[in-house]
C-alpha cells in the first residue's frame, strides 16, 4: 500500500470557509492534495490511502480517505472533497503527528519524508516497491524544525526527488508514477 501524508501546519478543520478554501489556512493545499493523490482519470485507486495532517488548530486531527470512503467515480474539484469532509464521510483521527508516524511504524510501514535536500530517491526505490510505504510531504511552507526533528526521532528516512521545490501534491503525483512505472519493471 501506498500511503501519502500531508503535513499540514495552517489548515485546521474548525474554521473552514467553503467560499475560499485558500484563504482559510491553505485548505486549498489539503483538497488538491487528496485529489491528485488519490484519483486518476477512472476514480480512487485501490493501492493508495492518503492521510492530512491538520495542525493548523489545536488539538491536531488527521483525515483518513481511501477508496472506502470516497466516491468510486473521479472526483475533480476542491468542493467535492470538501463536501465530503462536512458530511463526515471521511475517518477523523484524534491524534498528533508523532503518535500517527510511531502508530504507521508499530503496523511495519516504512517511513519516507520527502526532503529537497534528503537522499537521491533512485538510491531507495527498490526497497520502497515492497511493502506498505508512507511518504510524508510537507505544506506550502515546507516542514519546521520540530517536524524535521519528529521525523528523525521516529526514524523517518530522507529522500529527494530533486533540487527543484515541487508543490505538495505534485510530490505525490510524481511518486506514483514513479513507482508505477520502477515497481512494475522489477
Ligand atoms: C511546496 S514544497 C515546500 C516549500 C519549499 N521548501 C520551498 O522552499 O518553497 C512542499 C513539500 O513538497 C515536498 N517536496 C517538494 N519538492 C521536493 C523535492 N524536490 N524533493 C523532495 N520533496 C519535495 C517536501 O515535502 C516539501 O516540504
Amino acid at each position: 500500500m501506498r500511503i501519502f501524508v500531508l503535513k499540514s501546519n495552517t489548515a485546521c478543520l474548525d474554521n473552514i470557509n467553503p467560499k475560499s478554501p485558500a484563504s482559510s489556512g491553505r485548505f486549498d493545499v489539503v483538497l488538491d492534495f487528496v485529489l491528485e493523490c488519490l484519483f486518476d482519470r477512472y476514480g480512487p485507486r485501490h493501492d493508495v490511502v492518503v492521510y492530512t495532517v491538520l495542525d493548523g488548530c489545536s488539538p491536531c486531527r488527521i483525515l483518513k480517505f481511501d477508496i472506502s470512503n470516497v466516491p468510486r467515480r473521479r472526483i475533480d474539484s476542491e468542493s467535492e472533497v470538501l463536501k465530503l469532509i462536512f458530511e463526515k464521510s471521511v475517518q477523523v483521527l484524534d491524534m498528533n503527528f508523532r503518535q500517527f508516524l510511531e502508530m504507521l511504524k508499530r503496523d511495519g510501514v516504512k517511513l519516507v519524508c520527502l526532503f529537497e535536500e534528503g537522499d537521491p530517491v533512485d538510491k531507495h526505490l527498490r526497497d520502497i516497491c515492497s511493502g506498505d510505504v508512507a511518504f510524508i510531504i510537507g505544506d506550502q511552507d515546507g516542514f519546521t524544525q520540530s517536524d524535521l526533528s519528529v521525523m528523525r526521532e521516529v526514524g523517518c528516512r530522507f529522500v529527494s526527488i530533486g533540487p527543484i521545490p515541487y508543490l505538495s501534491w505534485f510530490c505525490c503525483v510524481y511518486v506514483n508514477y514513479l513507482l508505477d512505472t520502477y515497481c512494475a519493471s522489477t
